[in-house]
């Protein structure tokens, strides 16, 4: 893990910020352990969780408990990002916008040799931005079916039976989808990239290093030094290119 000068580090997420993400780590991973079961339960290791849940109406319960934890984790989530909106420092930065697409084929150049530079990132890069958004759009996706299949007698009353088995398949193929994402592009971001490996510790102990924060999100970097926000000690010289195309980071 590239450390930087000492231990000179400067606040990436606040305290909420990362029980938050604890929060959701957890009953993510509870939703994906009680839920895969029941779509694979014709198979050993689904029976055999479904057992160790202590039966499939425990499971099940299990499973919407949590469900209406991830839900309600995600409206605070909306709620905080609307309030904090106008902070002048580490905002939510999280909308995607041309410059993100932009930045992203020029990332491309940069990763495969053919120029020499790479974009200027701010608080959050394109990589962060899409699988923010993926979340939050996975998250919607999971809790609409999720509901459709609680409450299929009600939603009945408005819209074709047939939306329930649909609900279902859905539900099913976005858990999978989503539980792939997080162990191919999460833990390649978080854990398995060169110069985090073998973990970004930023989302657990809520700091960046200084040197970091400089090579992977140069712009941030220049907006605290403008600020006076970064510690003592630090070369006054606002951010350059990264070094090495070794990938960007999640924290
Ligand atoms: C976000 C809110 C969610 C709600 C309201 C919800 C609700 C439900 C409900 C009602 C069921 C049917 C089983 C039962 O009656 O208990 C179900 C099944 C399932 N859930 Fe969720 N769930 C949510 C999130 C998730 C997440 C995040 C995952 C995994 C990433 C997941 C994975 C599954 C799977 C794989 C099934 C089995 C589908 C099948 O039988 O084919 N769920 N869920």
């Amino acid at each position: 893990m590239r450390g930087g000068r000492g231990d000179s580090a400067v606040e990436r997420f606040s305290l909420a910020q990362r029980v938050e993400h604890f929060l959701l780590l957890i009953s993510f991973n509870v939703l994906v352990i009680t839920g895969l079961p029941q779509k694979y339960s014709g198979e050993g290791w689904g029976e055999r969780l479904i057992v160790l849940f202590g039966g499939i109406g425990q499971t099940r319960f299990i499973h919407r408990t949590v469900a209406v934890i991830l839900v309600a984790l995600g409206l605070y989530h909306l709620l905080v990002v609307v309030a904090t909106r106008k902070r002048p420092v580490r905002r939510h930065d999280m909308n995607l916008s041309i410059r993100d697409i932009r930045d992203m084929f020029a990332d491309l150049r940069f990763l495969s040799g053919r120029s020499q530079e790479r974009p200027r990132f701010g608080r959050f890069d394109y990589r962060q931005k899409f699988e923010y958004l993926a979340v939050l759009w996975g998250t919607v996706i999971m809790a609409v079916t999720g509901l459709i299949m609680w409450f299929p007698s009600l939603v009945t009353q408005w819209l074709p039976g047939v939306v329930v088995p649909a609900a279902r398949v859905a539900h099913g193929g976005e858990a999978l989808l989503a539980m792939l994402s997080v162990v191919l592009w999460h833990f390649y971001n978080a854990h398995f990239r060169p110069d985090v490996f073998p973990m970004d510790p930023a989302m657990f102990s809520g700091k960046i290093t200084v040197e970091r924060l400089r090579h992977e999100h140069p712009e941030e970097f220049d907006e605290l030094q403008e600020l006076g926000m970064l510690p003592e000690g630090h070369s006054p010289e606002p951010a350059g290119n990264p070094p090495a195309p070794t990938g960007s980071g999640t924290a």
